[in-house]
C-alpha cells in the first residue's frame, strides 16, 4: 500500500466519523517565537485545546509536515528522518478514550491491515500530578481481546511514567499536556516476544501512533486540570508506511527509494555497497526532501534560524556527496525527484522547481568552493594536530573560521571522518572561550535556543499580540495599503513584526505609527472575533498570510465595536485580549532593512 492510500483511507475513516479536515501549514511557524519549526500536527491547535472555540468545530483530522531538530544526529539510521509527517486527529472536549483508542486500533488493524500480534502499547503508570491510568489499561485489553490477542501488563502492554508516556509541548507555563498511550510495532524477525519493553528496545520496537490525552495546563504551582478534555492523536506517517510496506528500512519506503535510486546513479554506487555508503545515502535522501520542503515554505538559506538549518543540511548533503564521489550538484540533481515524488500532496511542487534549484545551486557552489579550501588546510593542519589538546584543536578551528569562513561544525566533521574522537561539549566550552561570544558558536546554540520550545502563552504576550494587530492597522494607515504582515515573532519582552515595504521609517513615520497604536489602545476598544467563510472574509478587507493555507472557515479578530466600523481585522486564531484598554502604550525601538522589500519593527510596552 502506497503512502498516499495510507493517508487517504485515514483522513476517510476519521472524517466519516465527524472529523473535518484542517490545513497542513507551513513549517515556519506563525507568531511562535520559541519554536524554530512546526513540530507536531497540534502545533496550530494551541488555543483550540485550552478553550477557543474551532470554527471547524470540535473533531478534527489533518496531516502536517513537521520537524523535529532533536533527530538531526539520528539521521543516518533506519527509521530517522528530520522532516516528516504526522497524521493527527482531535477531539476538543468531544470524544475522550473510549473512542479514541478502539479508532486508533481499527484503523491500524482493518484499515492498513497491521497484524495485532505485532502491535505493543503503553499507558501512564501515574504520579502526584495524574492517577496511574487503568482506563486505559482495560480499554486496550478489550480492544486487543477483540482481536483474539490477550493483552497482559507487563507482557504486551505497559506502565510508564512522565518520561515516556506523557506529552507536553515544552516548559512553560501555559504549555498544555495530558497522559499518553503511545502504539508500537514490532519490527524485529520472527515472532515478537512478550515482556520487551518497547521504550528499551529501539531496535526491535517501532512507535507508529500516539494517543494524547490532553486535559492539563502547566501553571506556576504545577500542572492543574483544563476546563476540557482533549484527544490529540499524532501519527508518523513515514514510520506507518515503513511497516505497512513491510520494510526493515524508513529509506526503502515510497516516500525515499526513488531519491535513492537518484543517487545510486549519480554516484555510481550501491546503496547496499557498504555501511558508509547507506549511511551517506540516507542523510542526502532524507535532506533533501526536508531542503525542498523548506524551500516551498519559503525559507532560504542564511546565517540565521530556519535558514541557518537549511544551509546546514545543504552543506552536509554536499559533504555526503563528496563522500560518495559526487562532486557537483548533488541537490540540484535531486530537487526534481522530490518535486514529482510529493506532488500528490503538495501539487505547487512542481512549478516551484527551478527556483528551488536555482537557490540550492548557488549554495552548493558558494559551499564547495570553501569546502575545497578548508578540507585543504585540515589536511594540512591534521598532520600536526594533537586532537587531545582542546585548546589547540579549538584555536585551530577559530582561525579556519576566520580566515576560509570554513564552519565550525566543519572542522569538527572532518575531525569525526578521521575517527578522532572528541569531547564535544568541552570543545564546544573551549572553542567558546577562544571566540569569546562568537557568532557561529551561538549558531550551533540555535538548536538548544529553540529545541523543544514553546510558546508561553503569558498575558505579557497575548498583549503584544493584540498590540500587534494595531500596529499593522497603524502601519497601514501611514505607510500605505501595501504593507502586509511576513512574519510576527513575540516573546514576553517585545514584538517583532515583519513587513513589506521598501524602505526604514523615517523618525516622523514612526512618532505616527506610535501615536496611532497608542490613541487606539486608551479609547479602550473592545476586541472581538467572528467566524465566516474565507472568501466573506477576505472580502470584508480581513487581513491574511498570503503563503498560509486556510480553511473554508476562519476566524477573523478585529478591534473595534463591529466588524464593519472595525480599525483591524485579520485572520487569526488568537488568543487576544478583550479589550485595548489592557494594553499599555507602546514604543517602537528598533528596526532593520531585511531586504526584497521587507522590514522588521521591534516594538514593547513603554
Ligand atoms: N502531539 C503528540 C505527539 O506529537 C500526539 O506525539
Amino acid at each position: 500500500m502506497q503512502t498516499k492510500q495510507i493517508l487517504e483511507l485515514y483522513l476517510e475513516f476519521y472524517k466519516s466519523r465527524g472529523h473535518k479536515q484542517i490545513p497542513n501549514v507551513s513549517l515556519v511557524p506563525e507568531g511562535d517565537p520559541t519554536l524554530l519549526f512546526v513540530n507536531s500536527g497540534m502545533f496550530p491547535l494551541v488555543p483550540y485545546l485550552s478553550g477557543e472555540p474551532h470554527p471547524l468545530g470540535s473533531r478534527l483530522v489533518n496531516v502536517q509536515r513537521a520537524i523535529r531538530l532533536d533527530d538531526i544526529n539520528e539521521i543516518g539510521d533506519k527509521t530517522h528522518t528530520f522532516a516528516f509527517h504526522m497524521i493527527g486527529n482531535w477531539s476538543l472536549n468531544d470524544y475522550f478514550k473510549k473512542e479514541q483508542l478502539p479508532w486508533a486500533y481499527e484503523f491500524l488493524i482493518e484499515q492498513v491491515k497491521l497484524d495485532p500480534k505485532r502491535l505493543f502499547a503503553t499507558f501512564f503508570a501515574g504520579d502526584k500530578d495524574s492517577p496511574r491510568d487503568e482506563n486505559t489499561l482495560l480499554l486496550l485489553q478489550q480492544i486487543f481481546a477483540k482481536y483474539g490477542v490477550e493483552a497482559k501488563e507487563n507482557e504486551r502492554l505497559f506502565a510508564c511514567g512522565k518520561d515516556q508516556c506523557w506529552w507536553q509541548r515544552g516548559e512553560a507555563i501555559g504549555e498544555l499536556g495530558g497522559p499518553d498511550s503511545e502504539v508500537f510495532y514490532y519490527i524485529g524477525d520472527g515472532e515478537p516476544k512478550l515482556g520487551l519493553v518497547p521504550g528499551e528496545n529501539d531496535d526491535l520496537f517501532l512507535e507508529v501512533g500516539n494517543s494524547v490525552f490532553m486535559q492539563y495546563q502547566m501553571t506556576e504551582s504545577g500542572w492543574r486540570e483544563l476546563a476540557q478534555k482533549n484527544v490529540d492523536f499524532g501519527g508518523g506517517l513515514e514510520r506507518l508506511a515503513m511497516v505497512v510496506q513491510n520494510k526493515s528500512d524508513i529509506f526503502e519506503t515510497d516516500n525515499f527509494y526513488p531519491i535513492i535510486q537518484k543517487i545510486e546513479q549519480l554516484s555510481q554506487k550501491n546503496y547496499r555497497d557498504s555501511e558508509t555508503i547507506t549511511k551517506s545515502m540516507r542523510i542526502i535522501a532524507d535532506h533533501i526532501r526536508a531542503c525542498v520542503f523548506l524551500a516551498m515554505d519559503g525559507v532560504m538559506p542564511s546565517n540565521k534560524d530556519q535558514g541557518y538549518i537549511l544551509r546546514r543540511l545543504l552543506r552536509r548533503m554536499v559533504r555526503n556527496g563528496r563522500n560518495l564521489g559526487v562532486e557537483k550538484d548533488i541537490s540540484v540533481n535531486l530537487v526534481p525527484i522530490v518535486c514529482e515524488l510529493f506532488e500528490w500532496l503538495y501539487p505547487s511542487l512542481v512549478q516551484r522547481r527551478t527556483e528551488i534549484q536555482e537557490v540550492f545551486s548557488l549554495e552548493e557552489d558558494k559551499f564547495w568552493r570553501t569546502l575545497q579550501k578548508g578540507s585543504r588546510e585540515f589536511e594540512r593542519l591534521y598532520a600536526t594536530l594533537d586532537t587531545s589538546n582542546l585548546e589547540e584543536l579549538a584555536s585551530k578551528a577559530f582561525d579556519m573560521y576566520q580566515s576560509l569562513g570554513y564552519p565550525v561544525e566543519m572542522f569538527l566533521a572532518d575531525l569525526d571522518d578521521k575517527a578522532a574522537t572528541v569531547d564535544l561539549q568541552a570543545f564546544e566550552r573551549v572553542y567558546n572561550e577562544v571566540a569569546g561570544k562568537h557568532q557561529d558558536m551561538s549558531r550551533l546554540g540555535a538548536e538548544k535556543k529553540f529545541k523543544g520550545g514553546l510558546a508561553d502563552s503569558s498575558e505579557t504576550v497575548v498583549k503584544y499580540h493584540t498590540t500587534t494587530h494595531l500596529l499593522q492597522m497603524a502601519l497601514q494607515d501611514v505607510l500605505g495599503n501595501h504593507v502586509k504582515q511576513v512574519g510576527s515573532n513575540i516573546t514576553s519582552e517585545r514584538l517583532r513584526f515583519d513587513f513589506t515595504h521598501h524602505r526604514k521609517l523615517t523618525d516622523e513615520e514612526i512618532k505616527k505609527v506610535t501615536a496611532l497604536v497608542n490613541d487606539a489602545i486608551r479609547a479602550c476598544y473592545p476586541v472581538n472575533f467572528v467566524m465566516l467563510s474565507k472568501d466573506k472574509a477576505i472580502e470584508a478587507g480581513a487581513g491574511y498570510l498570503e503563503h498560509e493555507t486556510y480553511p473554508d472557515e476562519v476566524k477573523v479578530y478585529y478591534v473595534g465595536s463591529s466588524l464593519e466600523s472595525s480599525l483591524s481585522k485579520e485572520f487569526c486564531g488568537g488568543p487576544h485580549v478583550d479589550n485595548t484598554c489592557k494594553l499599555q502604550p507602546i514604543e517602537i525601538f528598533k528596526q532593520e532593512k531585511m531586504g526584497e522589500g521587507k522590514v522588521r519593527v521591534y516594538a514593547r510596552f513603554s
